[in-house]
C-alpha cells in the first residue's frame, strides 16, 4: 500500500475558485492549516510570511474595495465587471492572504525568503486538501495592484504571494497533464 503522504501529494489537484463551497475549515482546522504552514523551510528563521483571513462578512468587504480600486485603476470596468469584484471573496468560505515580507539579512537573500513564502502557500494547499477540501492559490489581478497593496496596508518589504481560496469542492477536479519526468529530471554528469 502507498504511504498516505505520498498517495495525497500525487492525487492533489486544485480546485476551480468557482467551484468551491461552504462549509469552509472550521476555527481549530483553520488553526491546523496555518500551522502547517508555519512549518516550511525558512533559512535563518526570519518567518519572512504572514497570513490575513477573509472569512465571513470580510468577504464581501474586501469586495467593495475590490471593485473600488477595479473603478480607479481600470479604464470604464463595466457593471458586470465590477459586481464580479465584488463578488471576488465570496467563491469561498475562506480566503488566506500570504504576504511576503523580506527583510534584509545577507545569510538569507530575498530570492530564499520569497522561495519559503512559496512553501507556505503550497503546505497551505496540501494541508487544506488532506482534510478533505478543495483549495486553489490565486494571484488574479489583485495580487499585483498598488490600491490592493494599500488597502491591505502592506510595508515596502512586503508582497502578495498568493490568495488562496479554501471550501468544499462541488466537484472533483479533472486529472490534468503533468511533465514527463524525462524531459525534466536527470541525473548530473560532467
Ligand atoms: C504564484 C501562483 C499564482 C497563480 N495564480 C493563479 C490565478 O490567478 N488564477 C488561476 O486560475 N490559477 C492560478 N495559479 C495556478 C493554480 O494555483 C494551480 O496551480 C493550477 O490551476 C494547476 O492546478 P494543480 O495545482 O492541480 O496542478 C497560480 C499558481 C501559482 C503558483
Amino acid at each position: 500500500m502507498t504511504n498516505p503522504t505520498i498517495e495525497h501529494l500525487l492525487t492533489r489537484r486544485s480546485v476551480s475558485a468557482n467551484s468551491l463551497g461552504e462549509p469552509g475549515p472550521s476555527q481549530d482546522e483553520i488553526e491546523q492549516i496555518l500551522t502547517a504552514a508555519t512549518r516550511v523551510p525558512d533559512h535563518k528563521k526570519l518567518v519572512p510570511w504572514r497570513f490575513l483571513l477573509f472569512q465571513g462578512e470580510a468577504r464581501t468587504e474586501f469586495g467593495e474595495v475590490l471593485a473600488e480600486i477595479c473603478k480607479r485603476e481600470e479604464k470604464d470596468p463595466s457593471q458586470f465587471r465590477l459586481e464580479t469584484e465584488a463578488n471576488r471573496f465570496m467563491r469561498a468560505p475562506l480566503v488566506i492572504a500570504v504576504i511576503s515580507r523580506v527583510v534584509n539579512n545577507p545569510a538569507a537573500p530575498e530570492w530564499e525568503q520569497v522561495l519559503s513564502a512559496g512553501a507556505a502557500c503550497q503546505n497551505l494547499l496540501i494541508a487544506a486538501t488532506a482534510l478533505g477540501y478543495g483549495a486553489r492559490w490565486i494571484t488574479e489581478w489583485y495580487g499585483y495592484s498598488h490600491g490592493v497593496r494599500a488597502a491591505l496596508k502592506l510595508a515596502d518589504n512586503e508582497r502578495v504571494a498568493g490568495f488562496v481560496y479554501i471550501g468544499t469542492a462541488k466537484e472533483k477536479p479533472e486529472e490534468r497533464e503533468r511533465p514527463s519526468l524525462a524531459d525534466i529530471a536527470r541525473a548530473w554528469r560532467r
